[in-house]
């Protein structure tokens, strides 16, 4: 698997999924890009990659992130592949989805037959929709999109008055993921003169037939706050008593400071700054992260599971150690809900730097990771500026 680095495809790969993951989330209003926001405490991307990378079929797998996200998505995407048999790339958003979805459909390697173009929006669409797509693609030949009947009324209206009732037995909802033979949908994309809000309308525009599957309740688009109360409400039931499951986890990690080695806390670099000395590189903040994920699930700790001394982990960056924790806790059926950190030390300062640290850590962890600092008041080896030192904590319930 590639986790977003332009390695070379494999080029068996028949499958392929874009997801889009590049909007701002205007009417979702909580000024963080949708993708990245937590649904009941796990971050929507992660949500929406989890069946994609549940496929047992070997799968093509294009990540459509917002151009200022492309390093978080690349580790988040990291972190939810786990062993996932994928080739797996991010690639840049673009204005509007239309954009984003030809951006995608441009990064897949050219053995792919089959395109599955879905919203990261969609985090709780079932596996199965995904497959059931997939065949019926591959067995028709055409566009498919899954549908679910117009429940309510629908009226016409013309300003405030209704002009009728339109006839809604001939009337569906259509939701992604929606499947394509992929050099048809590439063409459809390339001859669209109009923006589209679906990929079937830009499929149909060039006079491709489109079928519908049955859809699913669960695979409807997170837009507005009201939407996100309802996926949290559904995640809730899926998982019982979530509450009663939650498990906290407690990490400490200390390192000395080294004036010749880079400096790298909280998965920053901090250029001009003394680094920190250690087998790996040195970064206390994530390495109390993993261990307080760890400690969680009950799964030991950094040393005993990462080996300390073991060359594997010579200069690792501390993402590597993190991801690892993360899915050792996929592996015991667990996952993360939330992780707080505290910096203990008088440099580097990490007050500017807060909401970027605490962008990187959770993107890796797949949850929000809230970061502060503190000094010791000039007493103790932190105060004397001879090292750094961090305390976190992690709570993990059964994924
Ligand atoms: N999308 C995208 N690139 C864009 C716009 C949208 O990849 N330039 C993606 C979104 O990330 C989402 C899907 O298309 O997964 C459906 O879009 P929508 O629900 O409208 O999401 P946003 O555009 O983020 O929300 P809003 O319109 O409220 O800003
Ligand atoms: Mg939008």
């Amino acid at each position: 698997m590639s986790t977003g680095s332009p390695t070379t495809p494999p080029t068996d790969l028949v499958r392929g999924v874009v997801v889009v993951a590049a909007g701002s989330g205007t009417r979702l209003g909580i000024g963080t890009a949708k993708a990245f926001v937590p649904v009941a405490g796990r971050l929507m991307l992660a949500r929406a990659l989890t069946p994609v990378f549940a496929m047992t079929e070997p799968t093509a797998v294009v990540v459509v992130a917002p151009d200022d996200r492309l390093d978080a998505c690349r580790a988040l995407v990291a972190s939810v592949a786990g062993a996932a048999v994928t080739y797996t790339t991010v690639v840049a958003g673009g204005g509007d989805r239309h954009a984003s979805v030809q951006a995608g459909l441009a990064a897949l390697p050219s053995s792919v037959q089959t395109v599955l173009v879905h919203d990261a929006a969609r985090c709780l669409t079932p596996a199965a929709q995904f497959d059931l797509v997939f065949r019926t693609v591959e067995s028709t030949g055409d566009g498919v999109v899954p549908a679910l009947p117009v429940t309510d009324t629908v009226k016409q209206v013309s300003g405030d008055v209704v002009v009728g009732t339109v006839d809604r037995s001939s009337l569906v909802g259509v939701q992604t993921p929606q499947g394509f033979p992929l050099a048809a949908l590439r063409s459809a994309y390339a001859a669209s003169t109009q923006s589209e809000t679906d990929d079937a309308g830009v499929f149909q525009a060039a006079g491709g037939t489109v079928r519908f599957v049955p859809g699913h309740a669960d695979a409807f688009k997170i837009t507005t706050p009201w939407d996100l109360q309802r996926a949290t409400a559904i995640v809730a039931e899926r998982s019982g008593d979530v509450r009663a499951d939650v498990r906290l986890g407690l990490g400490v990690d200390v390192h000395a400071f080294d004036a010749s080695a880079p400096c790298r806390v909280g998965l920053l670099d901090f250029p001009g700054e003394r680094g920190l000395a250690g087998h790996s590189d040195g970064d206390a903040v994530a390495h109390a992260v993993c261990d307080a994920l760890l400690s969680a699930g009950g799964l030991g700790d950094i040393g005993g599971r990462f080996g300390t001394s073991d060359p594997a982990f010579a200069g690792a960056t501390g993402d590597v150690f993190v991801r690892g924790a993360v899915r050792a806790l996929a592996d015991a059926g667990l996952v993360p809900s939330s992780v707080t950190v505290q910096v203990i030390g008088n440099r580097p300062r990490i007050g500017s730097r807060r909401g970027e640290m605490e962008a990187a850590l959770s993107a890796v962890v797949g949850a929000p990771v809230a970061v502060s600092g503190t000094t010791t008041d000039g007493l103790g080896f932190t105060g004397r500026g001879e090292g750094l030192a961090a305390i976190a904590t992690a709570l993990v319930r059964p994924s």
